[in-house]
């Protein structure tokens, strides 16, 4: 056991504090990670605000990159030194999904057994929830060996780590669940980080036609910087229109792969309509609960043929992504700098929260 500082939503809706925890020793199945970077993540809010579930104090950060400090007596996946990015959907091995060979779907995925508690205070002692079953606004944390993904240690932290998280849902969006490949047509609407790295994925897997969709005229002119050929205002003027005109060569009514990453059942709608025949659609965007499918003609459901997909997580699979991409990072053709806004300390989380609602931030990174 030992005691690290980390950043705790204590309760309901409070801002978070940086207070000191208890770190457990990895038993089996378990590694302790020394944390060199964790991303900012709306998540992280939301669990902060209750909006997850109520099992107040969590311990905030699951964007996270660090070393390996120690691992539990029968662990060979990692050891301690490596460079690793934590990933929360450790898999099984041999439920459905991974016996038939798409762990990405995995129904049993596991986090560590033991639990990090809370070590001053009146709570002292409590048990912490780690955010997504990582935790990793620490010095230190404790996962399950199989979060932990070994990459190039070449890579900087606080860039590879966003490949925990958001920019992998946003790459693997495009490259896993919307197939996207050399030639096709794709349009990204909304483009916060997940939607900007939609728009990076689908450059590296050589789209033709990549068009950015936004509200903000200066996501717009980020996006261009991210592999956007086109933008397409949609305050200004109609997405699906807009998108249309864009992708209608060789009489195309619409673009091969749209990707929805704002989360609304407006522009899904929009994404719907968007697509050409035969096209698909990749929802990477959050809904909350309450939303409904927006009305359809279901013939129109009928007619358009194509997918209506979901991407959970980008459909990543740790030990075959975070590599390859910490790789194509370090080759320079995929820019994960451009995601890191900032880099904070760890009594920064709340300020950085503060910031997500003015927009201009891609990530606040929290550097250890
Ligand atoms: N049409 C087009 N773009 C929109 C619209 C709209 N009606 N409404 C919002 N946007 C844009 C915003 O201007 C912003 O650029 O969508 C983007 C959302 O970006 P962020 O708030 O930074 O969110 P991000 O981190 O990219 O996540 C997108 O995925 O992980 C989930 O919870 C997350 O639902 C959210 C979504
Ligand atoms: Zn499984
Ligand atoms: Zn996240």
């Amino acid at each position: 056991m030992q005691q690290v500082k980390a950043v705790v939503a204590l309760a309901k809706d409070e801002p978070v504090s940086v207070v000191t925890i208890n770190v457990p020793d990895p038993g089996p199945g378990e590694a302790v990670v020394k944390i060199q970077a964790c991303g900012v993540c709306h998540t992280d809010l939301h669990y902060r605000q209750g909006g997850i579930n109520d099992e107040f104090p969590f311990l905030l950060g699951h964007e996270a990159a660090g070393i390996v400090e120690a691992v539990g007596p029968d662990v060979t996946t990692v050891a301690p030194g490596d460079f690793v990015v934590l990933n929360w959907r450790a898999v099984c091995g041999n439920c459905r999904a991974c016996d038939r060979g798409e762990p990405q779907y995995c129904f049993a995925t596991h986090n560590a057994t033991q639990k990090m508690t809370l070590a001053e205070g009146e709570l002292a002692g409590t048990e912490l929830s780690p955010a997504l079953g990582i935790g990793a606004f620490a010095e230190k944390t404790l996962v399950a060996a199989g979060q932990c993904t070994k990459v190039d240690p070449a890579a900087r932290p606080a860039a590879v780590g966003l490949l925990g998280c958001g920019v992998m849902a946003g790459l693997g969006a495009a490259i896993n669940t919307g197939n996207v490949t050399r030639g096709k047509t794709v349009a990204v609407i909304g483009c916060g980080g997940v939607g900007m790295a939609a728009i990076a994925g689908s450059a590296l897997a050589g789209a033709s036609k990549i068009v950015a969709v936004d509200i903000d005229a200066a996501k717009l002119e980020q996006a261009l910087t991210m592999g956007a050929t086109h933008t397409v205002n949609s305050a200004e003027v109609d997405a699906v229109e807009g998108i249309k005109a864009i992708c209608s060569d060789n009489g195309a009514d619409g673009a091969d792969v749209v990707i929805e990453a704002v989360g609304r059942p407006e522009t899904w709608k929009q994404a719907f309509y968007a697509r050409d025949l035969a096209g698909t659609v990749v929802l990477v965007g959050v809904p909350t609960p309450d939303m409904l499918v927006p009305d359809l003609p279901l013939i129109d459901v009928f007619g358009r043929g194509g997918a209506l997909k979901s991407s959970w997580y980008g459909d990543c699979l740790p030990s075959r992504d975070f590599p390859m991409l910490t790789d194509l990072y370090l080759q320079g053709r995929l820019d994960l700098d451009a995601f890191v806004t900032e880099e904070i300390g760890i009594d920064d989380v709340e300020a950085a929260f503060e910031k997500m609602h003015h927009g201009g931030v891609l990530r606040s990174v929290v550097v250890l």
